[in-house]
This record gives structure tokens, C-alpha cells and sequence, in this order.
């Protein structure tokens, strides 16, 4: 999963000492779609979980339709930044299917939440010493450079319950038949990646990072670190999850119970309606859909658990 390179891996690139060989120094590359020798990367670096951010810049060979990951391993080979004369700790971050399917590249690229394995280098803007800028999304923890601790999603998906559960894993047959018309409304919202592009776009949704209270054990941290993690807002991505598995014929049977998570603590009630979320969906989610259908489903089982008592 991470992308950690090996530091065995720049011993053999002892040529390349100066840092600053190939190097065409700043505002040698002037933007969108033009071709260039080199292509320097402006890249955020934090050592460990908590700690201070510094930048290191790396000049990295263009290649025609390259994109910000086969920069990333090029540099995992060459990790001596611009300007010095030794090589440093390869920049970690995180890839997996190289397809933008699984998530994992997200990443602020020049700004934009994005995934780096999607990111044609020939298609991104420059800023202005000519350079393109990675970091690391805000709303997650570091663990390291690039590389950040998207646990929180997955806990959210806990909580809303988004699965279909089965009793065993013998061939149940075919599922129920979904219309056409239930395809068109599920089908886009099954393609969540749980890249997190939509929870950093969110005003409402703050960065949970816990450092460690003195004489605190192990036990009692994770307990502290999931409870936080467990109330805090869910964000768009996990409540479309919701609203997809309550839309299942299937899933439909546990529909009460993601509506009680989606009403609790970090709940529908926390979302502003800024909408920022389904403008940075790299899979064009109807994610406002889902939002005003969860707020509908939620208001009628609030009604319908009044009169039930
Ligand atoms: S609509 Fe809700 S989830 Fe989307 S960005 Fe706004 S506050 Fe966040
Ligand atoms: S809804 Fe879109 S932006 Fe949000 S996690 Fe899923 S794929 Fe990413
Ligand atoms: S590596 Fe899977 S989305 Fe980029």
C-alpha cells in the first residue's frame, strides 16, 4: 500500500551528488501543456505524524504523458533535492491501483484535491517559480510526507453500516433484479473510491489528529482516538454510502440502523450544505443527491420513531 522506497534504492545514483544537475533553475518550465527537459517538484515533507512541515524541491526528466506518481518513483530513485548536495529520505506516499479507482494517490496538487495517478504531468499549471507543488490533504493526519492516515473514512463506514451483511459465503444465488431506474441512481454512487476528495473540500469537516497525553497507554490512546474518531462528521462521502446501501433491495433491511448513525453525533445535522463536496468528486458523485435524501430518510424516521413510542 505505501509507497515507501527503499533507500537502498539512491546508492546507486552517487553521480547525481549535486542535487542540482539537471536542474534548469526556476520558471524553467512555464506551464500548462508545453514540453519540458525538466519538470521540478515543490514537495511538503513531514518527518512523523505531528511533526513540522519543510519543502524539499526535485528536478525530475520529462516524459511525455508522464504522470505525478512516475515523478514520485523517479524521485524515490534520485531523492537529493534541488540545491543540496546529498541525498535525503525518499518522499513516501501512498498508491495502489494506478488506475484512479482505489484512492489511496490523493493528494493537494497545486492546490486541488486530487489523485496523482490521474494527474498528467503536461496538464497540470506551474506556480510561479515554474514548479508543481504536492501536499499532503489537510483533513487526515501525516504519517509521513505525502502519506496521510485516512482511517476516519473507514470508520465512518462502520458507523453507517455500509455493507449488505451475509450470512455465510455460500453461493446465495442472484440478488433481487434492480430496475432501470434504481441502476441509474446507484450505479454513480457505487463508484465512491473513499479517496477523501470531498471531505478536504468541506468547511465542516476538521481534521481529527490526537498526540499522545503523558502516562497514557496504548489502550487507553486507541480508545480516546476512536471515540474521537466515532463522533466526529461523517462527511459526504460516507453518507452516500449510506443512502446507496438503504437504496439496495437488500441493504434495505438495515435502513433504520444507518439512519440512527447518520442522526447521531457528526450526523446529516453537521453538513452545512456548502456543496464544495460534489464540485471535487474526481467520479462526479450526485452527492447533493444523497445528502437531501438522507436528510429526507432521516426526517421521516425521526417522525415515524415519535409516533412509535
Ligand atoms: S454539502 Fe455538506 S458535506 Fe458537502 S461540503 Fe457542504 S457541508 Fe460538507
Ligand atoms: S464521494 Fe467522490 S470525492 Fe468523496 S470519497 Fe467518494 S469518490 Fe472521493
Ligand atoms: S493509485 Fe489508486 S486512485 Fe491513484
Amino acid at each position: 500500500m505505501a509507497a515507501h522506497a527503499s533507500h537502498d534504492s539512491h546508492a546507486s545514483h552517487g553521480s547525481h551528488s549535486t542535487g542540482a544537475h539537471d536542474y534548469a533553475g526556476p520558471g524553467a518550465s512555464h506551464g500548462h501543456g508545453e514540453h519540458h527537459e525538466n519538470v521540478i517538484f515543490r514537495i511538503a515533507r513531514q518527518d512523523h505524524p505531528g511533526g513540522e512541515r519543510y519543502y524539499q524541491s526535485f528536478s525530475v526528466p520529462h516524459v511525455p504523458g508522464m504522470n505525478v506518481i512516475s515523478a514520485l518513483q523517479y524521485i524515490a530513485g534520485h531523492p537529493t533535492p534541488i540545491g543540496e548536495t546529498d541525498s535525503v529520505t525518499p518522499v513516501a506516499w501512498d498508491c495502489n491501483c494506478l488506475e484512479e479507482v482505489c484512492g489511496a494517490c490523493t493528494m493537494v496538487i497545486n492546490g486541488r484535491v486530487r489523485q496523482a495517478c490521474s494527474a498528467l504531468v503536461d496538464q497540470l499549471d506551474r506556480n510561479d517559480a515554474g514548479e508543481i507543488e504536492l501536499e499532503p490533504m489537510s483533513k487526515y493526519p501525516v504519517v509521513r510526507d505525502l502519506f496521510v492516515d485516512r482511517r476516519r473514512i473507514f470508520e465512518g463506514l462502520k458507523r453507517v453500516r455500509a455493507w449488505i451483511p451475509v450470512d455465510g459465503y455460500y453461493d446465495a444465488g442472484p440478488g433481487p433484479t434492480q430496475g432501470p431506474g434504481e441502476q441509474e441512481i446507484n450505479y454513480p454512487l457505487s463508484q465512491c473510491m473513499s479517496c477523501g476528495c470531498c471531505m478536504e473540500a468541506c468547511p465542516q469537516y476538521t481534521k481529527v489528529e490526537l498526540s499522545r497525553a503523558s502516562g497514557e497507554s496504548d489502550a487507553e490512546f486507541a480508545r480516546r482516538e476512536t471515540h474521537e474518531l466515532q463522533n466526529g462528521f461523517l462527511g459526504a462521502a460516507v453518507i452516500s454510502q449510506a443512502v446507496l446501501f438503504n437504496n439496495h433491495p437488500t441493504g434495505r433491511m438495515n435502513k433504520a440502523e444507518r439512519l440512527e448513525a447518520l442522526m447521531g453525533p457528526g450526523g446529516i445535522t453537521d453538513c452545512g450544505n456548502a456543496q464544495n463536496c460534489v464540485k471535487v468528486c474526481p467520479k462526479l458523485i450526485p452527492l447533493t443527491y444523497s445528502i437531501a435524501k438522507a436528510g429526507r430518510d432521516t426526517s421521516i424516521h425521526a417522525i415515524k420513531r415519535w409516533f412509535m413510542k
